[in-house]
Parts: C-alpha cells; structure tokens; sequence
C-alpha cells in the first residue's frame, strides 16, 4: 500500500524503514490538517500521531483523495473524527499499548526530579555549587498517591508506586480486578484527590474527562500537594492550574503533555518567540517541570509502534481482521 507518513522525524522514520512490511511509505515531518492533507493525495493510508488533527473536514479530503485506512501511531485517539471517519468508510486503527511501562517510568522520573531536584543538583554542582540550601525533599515512602485511571499505563505506575512503598488511592469508572487483588484501594474521585500527597492521571481525554483539574477539583488537593499529567493536556485546565501554583495551594507540576502542545512539542524553537503566554508561565515556575511529550519515547515502545502499525496496515490490505481498530463505542 502507498502510506502518506506525517509527523515524522528522524527517529520515526528509523524504526518505520526497519519494520516496513513492503508497503510504499512518503514521509512529510508536517502534521496532517487542512492545508497538508493534499500531501496525501494518491496514497491509500496516512499514518498520523498524537498531534495531528483528523477533524471532518480533514477526513472529507482525505476521502475525497481515495485515502482508505487512518493508522494512528499512538494509543490515544482524540485528535481524530471517529464518527466522521466511520460515515466515510475509513477504518481507524491504533497501537492500543506499545509500552504501558515506558510512560509508567517516565511518570516516576517526573516524581523523582521534581522532589529530589536532580536536575538542580545537576546545575549547581556543575557552578561548583554544593550547599543543600532549598533542596529538601521527601520520602515518598509512606506517601498517599492517587491515581486516576488504571488502565495499561495506571496499572503499571500502581506497581511501581508500591515498590517505593506508596499508599495508592485509586479512581476508574472500571477497577481493575487484579489490581484490587493486589491490595489497591478504589474510591471516588473526590476522594482519592482529598489528602494525596501526588495525584497522578492516566485516564483517557474524553468528553467526561476534558479539564478534570480545574479550579474546584483543586481545592480538594491537599495544599503542598503535587500534580503529574502524562496522559493528556486537556485533562487538566492550565490556567486554574496557575493561579492555584501560584497561591502556593499547588506545590509541585509535572507535565509531559500540555493541551495546547501541536503548536510546540517536538520542535525546536529554542530561536523562535513563543507565543503562548500560559505555557511561558508554566516554565517560569521553579516547581513545574515539563518534558515534551517523551513518556513513551523509548526502543522499546519505539519496536512496538512500528511493528504494530504495520500488523495494522498488513491486516487491512489482506482484508484480515482489524483488532486494533477504534470503534464509536470506545
Ligand atoms: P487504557 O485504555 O489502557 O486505560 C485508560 C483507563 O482510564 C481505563 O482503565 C479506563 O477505564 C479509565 N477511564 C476512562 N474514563 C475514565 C474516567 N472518566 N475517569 C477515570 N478513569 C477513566 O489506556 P493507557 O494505555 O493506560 O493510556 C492512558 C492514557 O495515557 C492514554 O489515553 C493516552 O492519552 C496517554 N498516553 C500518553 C503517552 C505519553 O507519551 N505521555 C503515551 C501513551 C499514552
């Protein structure tokens, strides 16, 4: 199949070549959206990540084009169309879990640096710098963690999290039966927010879930508290997040993702004049720490992607089953 591969740098196109099945592959480093989607045009497939934009009007092109298949690169599939797509006939398949434990850990590496101040450490010794002044952390050993949503990835940061010896309060519209044979207490949500001492989230940007921190869900954080988001931006509204930053009630941010990120993550604008005055806010703090979307950016999760991705499109155009297809239901 000729596949129209958008959002690609360096390290995509690496594993994508190697796992390639046989399938023709144009890649284009642009994200898909309106004024890209001709790019497309004579392929059969697009294969698209985290922040490419499949709204109708985007799939109404690509369909007009003869673009048949939508292969998502990424477990999360909220920048895409379902509905739109399935009026047009054009499956959507995903990579449901390429490495549940890559984001897990990266997810404790935020906990860590953000506690211990490594990455301080890091720049002050380097200065000859090596007083221990406003360096204080704590043990998290002990420490009430909630954690919002155990699926793949909550369920793996669950496990980590009882190694350094964590009290988990868990919250999933679906608890998950091993978990809750392995000791983890399930409560509702207003209640594992109330007195954790980090609140992780791991659920899913729905319609349900979109700026599930906000100003109200904050007050029931216990001041001092820390906030971690490797799932999604839009679960958290950003410019509560702020204010609550900065009346001290919030006392540590780690993000890995940020709502408005398709304008920012995975480019280097280090030259450019950045534009978007909450995310500059955001850095300005000396407790927020921000990575760019790389919880899953490992070899491993990196194999996964491209070997699935291509068991997807191999599937598809043996007329084989889809199993990693999103249906409207999800
Ligand atoms: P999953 O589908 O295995 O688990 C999601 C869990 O959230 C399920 O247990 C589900 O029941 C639960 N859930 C759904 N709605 C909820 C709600 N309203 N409240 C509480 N829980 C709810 O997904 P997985 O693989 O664990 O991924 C979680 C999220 O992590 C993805 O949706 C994606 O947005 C994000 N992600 C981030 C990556 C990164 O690089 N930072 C990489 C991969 C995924």
């Amino acid at each position: 199949m000729k596949i129209a591969v958008f959002s690609t740098y360096s390290y995509d196109q690496e594993f994508l070549i190697r796992y390639n099945t046989g399938h023709t592959l144009s890649f284009f480093s642009v994200p898909l959206h309106e004024q890209t989607a001709s790019l497309a045009s004579g392929c059969d497939a697009v294969c698209i990540f985290v922040n490419d934009a499949l709204t109708s009007t985007v799939l109404e092109l690509l369909h007009r084009q003869g673009v048949r298949l939508i292969v998502l690169r990424c477990a999360g599939f909220n920048n895409v169309d379902i509905p739109a797509a399935t009026a047009h006939g054009m499956p959507v398949v995903r990579v449901p879990a390429y490495s549940p434990e890559a984001v897990a850990e990266h997810t404790m590496a935020l906990i860590l640096t953000l506690n211990r101040k490594t990455h301080k450490a890091y720049n002050r010794i380097r200065e000859g710098n090596f007083s221990l002044e406003r360096m204080m952390g704590f043990n998290l050993h002990g420490r009430k963690v909630a954690v919002i949503g155990t699926g793949r990835i909550g369920k793996a940061f669950c496990r980590i999290l009882k190694g350094f010896g964590c009290h988990i309060q868990a919250f999933d519209i679906y608890p998950d039966s091993d978990l809750v044979a392995e000791g983890i207490l399930y409560s509702p949500l207003t209640e594992a927010l109330s007195g954790a001492d980090i609140v992780s989230l791991h659920c899913p940007l729905t319609d349900s879930t979109r700026h599930l921190i906000n100003t109200e869900t904050l007050k029931l954080f216990k001041p001092g508290s820390m906030l971690i988001n490797t799932s999604r931006g839009g679960l958290i509204n950003a410019a509560d997040v702020i204010k609550a930053l900065k009346s001290r009630h919030l006392g540590y941010l780690g993000l890995d993702v940020y709502e408005q990120e398709s304008k920012l993550f995975f480019q280097d604008l280090s030259e450019d004049i950045i534009e978007d005055d909450l995310i500059m806010r955001l850095i300005s703090f000396p407790n927020v720490l921000i990575t760019s979307h790389q919880g899953f950016f490992t070899q491993e999760a990196m194999e996964q992607i491209a070997i699935t991705t291509f068991a997807n499109i191999d599937a598809f155009s043996t007329g084989g089953e889809l199993i990693n297809q999103v249906r409207i239901s999800e």
